[in-house]
């Protein structure tokens, strides 16, 4: 019978046989997969395995202190910790075009994590160890969907950009294969993960960086963090989090207009709310929002967020929008 407690421990036994004595690499996002099937790894083969988490700056508020303090509190994990964030704002600098700022963000990610595998690498040489393997969050779905199979594969064809320096060959390690999402949050919570990390809801790879319509900088990366912080939050309050699918908030850094708080005139930004209801994200509604809970977000928002003086509503269904506006 399925109990979580007998997936866990075949994992970890399955883990065990497959890895014997040596040492692991495994990337973490701060999403609840790699998060989950780091932790499975640690609980089989504990300081065998490294993981690194490249900061990027295009988290939300509190996700990577989320993974460099919680997730490690709660594991024990030995974690590499890259900070790139400069690097990541200079490489989208001027840069407005959805799937040139999408190619920007893939391409330096995989640098950055490949430079930091290669000193996981290197360092284990030192001490005569080997790294043979890398974790993946694989799910059952993705298993499906890419007509299974499993074997060797490569940081950069997986991320499906060019070519990989011969020595970074890894086997992969896949714990997560067999189950479905909601079975991957019960596996982090008897692992204890901390529940922000287990209930997160789905965030692109791309981040921040592809919720900013215009260029990315650190100050409109500043406040959209803000703006999202608070939409979580009131949703959290609401209790309506783990109902909806997701709720990306938009900064229309381009676009201002007029506005009037206290005497004042405001010339400010727009955000957009755009909660979605979906099974798959393949097709999705927007989420029928109490007002209530909307007009909060709003007045907070724009009290908070001096940029910005407006917040509006994402009405429209998958198709014909997606979910993410770039
Ligand atoms: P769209 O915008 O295509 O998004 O309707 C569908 C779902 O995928 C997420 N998304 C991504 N996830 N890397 C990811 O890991 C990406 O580049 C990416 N782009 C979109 C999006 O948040 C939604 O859940």
């Amino acid at each position: 019978t399925w109990t979580t407690h007998n997936v866990v421990e075949e994992q970890i036994a399955a883990i065990r046989e497959q890895v014997g004595d040596k040492r692991v690499i495994c990337g973490l996002s701060g999403g609840v997969d790699s998060a989950v099937a780091a932790a499975l790894v640690q609980r089989a083969v504990g300081s065998q395995l490294t993981c690194v988490f490249v900061d990027h700056g295009l988290l939300r508020k509190g996700e990577a202190e989320q993974v460099e303090k919680d997730f490690v509190a709660a594991t024990g994990v030995q974690l590499k910790v890259v900070d790139a964030q400069k690097r990541f704002l200079d490489a989208l600098a001027g840069k407005t075009e959805p799937e040139e700022k999408r190619k920007i963000i893939g391409r330096e990610f995989i640098r950055v994590f490949e430079q930091a595998a290669s000193e996981v690498v290197a360092d284990a040489g030192a001490h005569g160890e080997a790294v043979d393997f890398l974790v993946q969050g694989t799910l059952y779905p993705d298993v499906v969907e890419s007509g299974g199979g499993t074997g060797t594969a490569n940081i950069k064809s997986h991320h499906n950009v060019g070519g990989l320096p011969e020595d970074l060959q890894f086997r992969l390690v896949e714990p997560l294969r067999k189950l479905f999402k909601d079975e991957v949050r019960k596996v982090g919570e008897e692992l204890g993960l901390p529940s922000e990390i287990v209930w997160r809801q789905p965030f692109p790879g791309p981040g921040l960086g592809i919720r900013i319509i215009g260029e990315v900088t650190r100050d409109r990366l500043d406040l959209l963090r803000e703006a999202d912080a608070i939409a979580r939050e009131e949703l959290t309050v609401a209790g309506l989090d783990r109902d909806i699918w997701q709720c990306p908030v938009v900064l229309l850094a381009d676009v201002r207009s007029v506005g009037v708080q206290g005497d004042g005139r405001t010339y400010g930004h727009p955000v957009v709310l755009r909660p979605v209801s979906s099974e798959d994200a393949m097709t999705a509604d927007w989420s029928r929002l109490p007002y209530d809970v909307l007009a909060k977000i709003s007045t907070r928002i724009t009290n908070e967020v001096p940029e910005v003086n407006r917040v509006v509503l994402d009405v429209t269904s998958k198709p014909p929008g997606t979910i993410e506006w770039e």
